[in-house]
């Protein structure tokens, strides 16, 4: 049991016989928010009851937005900018697969890696300030839903939600504005827009280095956590079972 790391199941792993995954799921159409299906209210330490695993995204070509229109104490910095935004935000993925399930791996019709995340699969991209005491700034959600589609959601810091976190559902890009003492103890002020919340899934669907993964829009999921991000070909699924006793993928039989 505790041999089965990703690369074994690699070589265990058959060929689906066929993966006609645009007739399995049926995405309903409506006008919904992208977040619909998401709690509204999350503890502070969510991840960590929830025994989230940390994972290394892929170097991506254009990394995943902060948000734009960037100041730092006063100062106009680029998005591109990422050594400058990185001295003020940190970022961290971490992934759930719900206790008992598992990600099944398949191959499509032209041999690439396709994983099945299970109902329930959260993945979590965490964006922190460089603060003398750790405050978030978004805790960006993306949650497998049970009609196969992915809701796509932010939390920040609310005390609506005592002191926990809220469900962002702002509409357009609002402008955001915080100061902070940094781990030097020198007040930071960052100003910045958050980003459209309507736009997390098309990005996701046309960005992800295994888009292929996904037939249609609609069913866009996880950007980085993938089977091509080599990060994941390794030790990482012993890690996740070292840190939850679950393994988190599924054996080909
Ligand atoms: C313009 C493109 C873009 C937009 C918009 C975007 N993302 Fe992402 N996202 C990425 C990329 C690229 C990554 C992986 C690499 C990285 O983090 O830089 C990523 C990573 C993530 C992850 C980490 C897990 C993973 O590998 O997918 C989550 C969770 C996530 N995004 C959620 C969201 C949510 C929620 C929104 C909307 C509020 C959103 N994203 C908007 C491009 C985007």
């Amino acid at each position: 049991m505790l041999s089965m790391g990703i690369s074994q199941l690699g070589l265990a792993q058959q060929r689906a016989v066929e993966t006609n995954r645009s007739d399995e799921i049926k995405p309903v159409v409506t006008k919904a928010p992208l977040y619909a299906g998401l709690q509204e209210c999350l503890p502070l330490n969510y991840l960590e009851q929830e025994k989230f695993v940390a994972f290394e995204e892929p170097v991506a070509e254009r990394p995943a937005p902060l948000g734009f229109a960037f100041e730092i104490n006063g100062e106009k910095v680029a998005a591109s900018n990422r050594a400058k935004l990185q001295s003020v935000f940190a970022e961290s993925q971490l992934v759930k697969v719900p206790h008992g399930k598992s990600i099944q791996s398949i191959r499509d019709e032209k041999d690439r890696p396709v994983w099945i995340y299970p109902t329930g699969t959260e993945v979590v991209h965490l964006i922190s300030f460089r603060s003398k005491e750790k405050t978030i700034f978004e805790l960006r959600m993306i949650r497998k839903l049970e009609n196969g589609t992915w809701a796509y959601g932010s939390y920040s810091p609310s005390l609506e939600c005592q002191q926990g976190l809220k469900l962002n559902t702002y509409s357009g890009v609002p402008p955001y504005e915080t100061t902070f003492l940094n781990e030097e103890n020198q007040a930071t002020s960052v100003k910045l827009k958050r980003i459209n919340l309507q736009t997390c899934r098309g990005c996701h669907f046309s960005d992800s280095p295994a888009d292929y993964q996904y037939k249609t829009k609609e069913e866009a999921g996880p950007c980085g956590f993938v089977p091509t991000n080599p990060h994941l070909n390794s030790s990482w699924a012993m890690d996740y079972f070292n840190k939850t006793t679950q393994i988190i993928f599924e054996p080909q039989n």
